[in-house]
C-alpha cells in the first residue's frame, strides 16, 4: 500500500505543532495559517490513509475558526471515503483553501487602531472610570483581532444555519462577523450609523461589507431591502438608547421587532439580539431592590421568554442573548401583559440618545 514517506509526515507533524500552539494560545491568524499550508502543500498532491488524525484535528480546528467550509470539504471526504479506508487511489484536495483572512487584510486592519480619533470615535461620556480611555474603545478591535475574530466565530457557529442564507447584521461595527459569514457562503448585509467610530469605518471598508449608513431611530422602521432575510443579528447593541436616558421601553423593541416580521424577515427568519448590559466598571442597575442587567424591568420581562440559555451563546459575548423567530415575534408583541412601564433611572445622556 503506498504511503506519506517519513520526511513529509514529520513535516505535517511540525506544521500541526504549530497549529495546536496556535489553538492553546487563542491564536486563530496562526492556525488558519498552518491548517491551509498543510491542505494546500500536502493534501493538495494527494491524501494518504494515515493522515486520518491529522484531518480529524484540522475539522476541529477548522470548525473553532468558522472556516466552516474548509471543515465540511474535509468532513465530505472521510464520509465519502468511510475514514479513509475505501475509494482513496489518488485521492486529492480539488481546490486550494483559502483563508478567512489574509495576511494583507490582516495588516491592513491591525493599522486600524491608528484611525485618527473624532468626536465620533465617543462611546459613552463615561467620567471617572480609572485607566479607561473611551475615546479609543473601538481600538482594542482592531488591537486585539484574534479576539475579534473568535467572538465572531463562535457567534456565526452559535447560529448552525445549514444552509446559504441571507442575514443582515445590525450595527456591523467592525464588520468582523460580516466578514466571516460572507467567508462561508452566506450573502450579508449590514446596518451602522452614519456617524459610526473611524475605526469601525475604516475596518468595515477593508473587509469590503456591504454596509448601509442607517441612524436606527425609536419607533421609525429600518430600511427597505429588495429581498428579506433568514437571520437577522445584532451584537451588542447599542441602538436601543444603550446607557442613555432614552434607553428603549417595550414599546420601542415591539415597534422594531414587528417591522423585521412585517418587512425583513422570511417566513422561517430568525432575529439574534446580543444585548448590550450594564458596563462593568459601573455600578450595576437596581430597581426595586433587584439587579435588572437591561436597564429596565419591562424589557427584561418581554424578553425573558427569549434568552437563550449559556450553551446557545457565544462565551466570549457573555452577555444576555435573546432567539426569536418571525412566529413568536407576532405572539409576543402581541400580547398585552407587558405595558409600557417607566423608572426612574439616574443614567447619563450618550451619544446616541
Ligand atoms: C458596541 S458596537 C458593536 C459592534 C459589533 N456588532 C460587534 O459586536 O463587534 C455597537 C455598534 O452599533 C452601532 N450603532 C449605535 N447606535 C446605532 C444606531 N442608532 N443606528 C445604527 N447603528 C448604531 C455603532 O456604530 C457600533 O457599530
Amino acid at each position: 500500500m503506498k504511503k506519506r514517506s517519513d520526511r513529509l509526515v514529520a513535516e505535517i507533524n511540525q506544521l500541526m505543532a504549530k497549529v495546536t500552539a496556535g489553538w492553546n494560545t487563542s491564536s486563530p491568524f496562526m492556525m488558519d495559517e498552518y491548517a491551509c499550508l498543510i491542505c494546500n502543500a500536502y493534501f493538495r498532491k494527494e491524501i494518504f490513509k494515515s493522515d486520518l488524525d491529522v484531518i480529524e484535528d484540522l475539522i476541529v480546528f477548522f470548525t473553532s475558526l468558522a472556516s466552516l467550509k474548509n471543515a465540511s470539504i474535509l468532513r465530505e471526504i472521510l464520509k465519502t471515503t468511510n475514514n479513509l479506508s475505501k475509494n482513496i487511489d489518488s485521492l486529492r484536495l480539488d481546490s486550494k483553501f483559502c483563508q478567512v483572512l489574509s495576511d494583507d487584510l490582516k495588516n491592513k486592519l491591525r493599522d486600524t487602531h491608528e484611525t485618527k480619533l473624532t468626536k465620533d470615535s465617543r462611546v459613552h461620556p463615561i467620567e471617572d472610570l480609572p485607566g479607561e480611555d473611551y475615546d479609543d474603545f473601538y481600538g482594542k478591535y482592531a488591537r486585539d483581532l484574534d479576539s475579534n475574530w473568535l467572538r465572531n466565530a463562535e457567534r456565526l457557529s452559535a447560529l448552525k444555519i445549514k444552509k446559504p442564507s441571507r442575514i443582515l447584521d445590525i450595527g456591523c461595527g467592525f464588520g468582523f462577523f460580516s466578514h466571516i459569514a460572507k467567508f462561508n457562503g452566506h450573502i450579508v448585509d449590514s446596518i451602522d450609523m452614519p456617524n459610526a467610530s473611524p475605526i469601525l469605518k475604516a475596518a468595515s471598508e477593508i473587509l469590503k461589507v456591504k454596509k448601509y449608513d442607517f441612524l436606527i431611530k425609536p419607533n421609525t422602521p429600518l430600511l427597505k431591502f429588495k429581498n428579506k432575510f433568514d437571520h437577522v443579528t445584532a451584537f451588542q447593541i447599542v441602538f436601543n438608547g444603550h446607557a442613555s436616558k432614552s434607553l428603549w421601553d417595550v414599546d420601542e423593541w415591539k415597534f422594531f421587532l414587528l417591522d423585521l416580521h412585517d418587512n425583513i424577515l422570511k417566513d422561517d427568519g430568525q432575529v439574534t439580539l446580543v444585548f448590550n448590559g450594564e458596563h462593568k466598571a459601573l455600578k450595576p442597575i437596581m430597581i426595586d431592590g433587584e439587579h435588572v442587567y437591561l436597564g429596565k424591568k419591562s424589557v427584561e420581562q418581554f424578553f425573558n421568554p427569549f434568552f437563550a440559555n449559556k450553551a446557545k451563546m457565544a462565551q466570549r459575548d457573555n452577555k444576555m442573548i435573546a432567539i426569536l423567530t418571525k412566529k413568536n415575534i407576532k405572539e409576543a408583541c402581541h400580547t398585552s401583559i407587558f405595558k409600557k412601564q417607566s423608572y426612574s433611572l439616574d443614567l447619563v445622556e450618550g451619544k446616541y440618545g
